[in-house]
């Protein structure tokens, strides 16, 4: 439930917008300060989530301190070896939660943790993190619904193979990996951005790690790890999802603060797609003047196109002309967003993992459901795309994600406002900053 987004469709989306900090960098790195024995830890550029909360108020049950300011985040970390249980929860309002299960047996020989059950997208195991512990010598029991594990003395460096490059293993692994006993390394590990700034944050706490950012990642464990400053690298889906929205609409969109070559997969797609694009050193525009035609796209692991833009990428799709196809390969049942798209007139046709979509002149605002994160995002992309207006619910999932996303599009020129009311755009709506121009 929570908040209602009411849009009014119709926009070209103009102008420049900063990224946040990386939701899926600052996660782990904040997980990471559990490694501490004790010490301070401050992060730069840590946006303003939903998400980031949940982290903060697990670390402080697990004894930190924890003082989000801006976009400084600082963490003391004093060491108690009895606080080694994740409350459920906290577990259960977030999966990223299960980051902390590596740090916590390495540095306090055992943790309790909930298993995370499914969620929208897929039943999202962490069976790759479990098998790497264990790997390394943890003893690893599932009772009643909860991972019980406990590392006699240190972890143990080990050679550990993942079956898949999954995001979340690689990360547990590389933190607990950081302070085991002797060399780990992680094959086929996952070679995403948020990987490398963990891998940077870690060597900063005075870990050794070689090879973050490539499938072979070798790390010499060391017994004590220190404080320090780190800073989160730009969030490239979140930067990705307003280039999206300004090619979606028509319209010409800047995004500053990035790192253009962690977003090369979706450039490659808007340009394939008849985008205009301007790419500087840390910064991407794009411009849109002639209709968008359908591509065809998979998602994977990166460098391949990032599954976390698939909804976004879908609207785009449902606005081009000629027929353009999705591949979902890395999570099972990502295609919620479908259904909602199909509400405001979208041609899609969904045979297993795979959508077909025939786009249309225009799509018709509607009453939609945010069924997760991003595909909330892409329902208002869509919203501002249409002719008409549409009623966002359930936008609970984008403030998970989406730092300030309503004053972000406004700035562009979107005319989204925040609604507690159950079914109007009315002018006793709570935002407000554009709610002159939408009378
Ligand atoms: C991270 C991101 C998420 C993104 C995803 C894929 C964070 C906080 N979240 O999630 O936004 O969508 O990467 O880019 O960084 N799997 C298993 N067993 C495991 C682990 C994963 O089968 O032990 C499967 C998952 O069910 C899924 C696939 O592997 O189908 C990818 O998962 P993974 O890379 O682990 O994603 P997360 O770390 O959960």
């Amino acid at each position: 439930m929570g908040d209602i987004l009411c849009i009014k469709g119709g926009v070209r989306l103009s102008g420049t917008v900063r990224a946040q900090g990386a939701k899926n960098a600052a996660l782990p790195i904040m997980a990471a300060t559990l490694l501490l024995e004790e010490g301070t830890v401050l992060i730069n550029r840590v946006p303003r989530l939903d998400d980031v909360a949940i982290m903060a108020d697990l670390l402080r049950h697990l004894g930190a301190k924890v003082d989000h300011s801006g976009e400084l985040m600082q963490i003391n970390i004093t060491h108690d070896p009895r606080l080694f249980e994740t409350p459920e929860g906290l577990v259960r309002k977030m999966r990223a939660s299960s980051l902390v299960l590596g740090p916590l047996l390495a540095r306090r020989g055992k943790a309790i943790l909930p298993l995370p059950g499914g969620c929208s997208i897929g039943s999202r195991p962490i069976d790759l993190h479990l098998k790497g512990l264990a790997r390394m010598g943890a003893n690893l029991e599932i009772r009643r619904g909860a991972v019980y594990a406990t590392a006699p003395g240190r972890l143990r460096g080990s050679r550990i193979y993942l079956d898949f490059p999954s995001v979340g293993a690689t990360e547990n692994l590389l933190m607990a990996a950081a302070s085991a006993k002797g060399e780990t390394v992680l094959e086929n590990a996952a070679r995403e951005p948020e990987i490398t700034n963990l891998a940077q944050a870690l060597t900063t706490m005075g870990a050794v790690i070689e090879g973050a950012g490539s499938g072979t990642i070798h790390i010499q464990g060391v017994e004590t790890l220190k404080g320090g400053p780190m800073t989160v690298i730009p969030d490239r889906i979140e930067a990705s999802t307003f280039l999206i929205a300004g090619a979606a609409t028509g319209g010409e969109v800047t995004v500053i603060d990035v790192v253009p070559e962690h977003m090369e997969a979706l450039l490659a797609k808007l340009e394939e797609a008849g985008a205009s694009l301007m790419v500087k050193e840390s910064s991407v525009t794009v411009r849109v003047d002639r209709p968008l035609t359908g591509v065809t796209l998979k998602t994977l692991p990166y460098p391949g196109f990032p599954t976390d833009l698939q909804p976004q990428m879908m609207v785009l799709l449902c606005l081009a002309e000629k027929t353009g196809v999705i591949h979902e390969t890395v999570f099972e049942s990502r295609f919620l967003h479908v259904g909602e798209l199909k509400r405001m007139g979208a041609q899609i046709e969904l045979q297993g993992n795979t959508s077909i979509v025939t786009g249309v002149p225009f799509l018709n605002g509607a009453e939609v459901h945010g069924t997760d994160l991003r595909a909330c995002a892409a329902l208002a992309i869509a919203g501002l795309a249409a002719k008409g207006t549409t009623l966002l619910k359930e936008t609970h999932h984008l403030w998970r994600g989406y730092e300030n996303f309503v004053d972000k599009m406004n700035d562009l020129g979107g005319k989204i406002f925040i609604s507690n009311e159950n079914d109007v755009c009315s002018p006793t709506a709570t935002s407000l900053r554009e709610l002159p121009s939408l009378q």
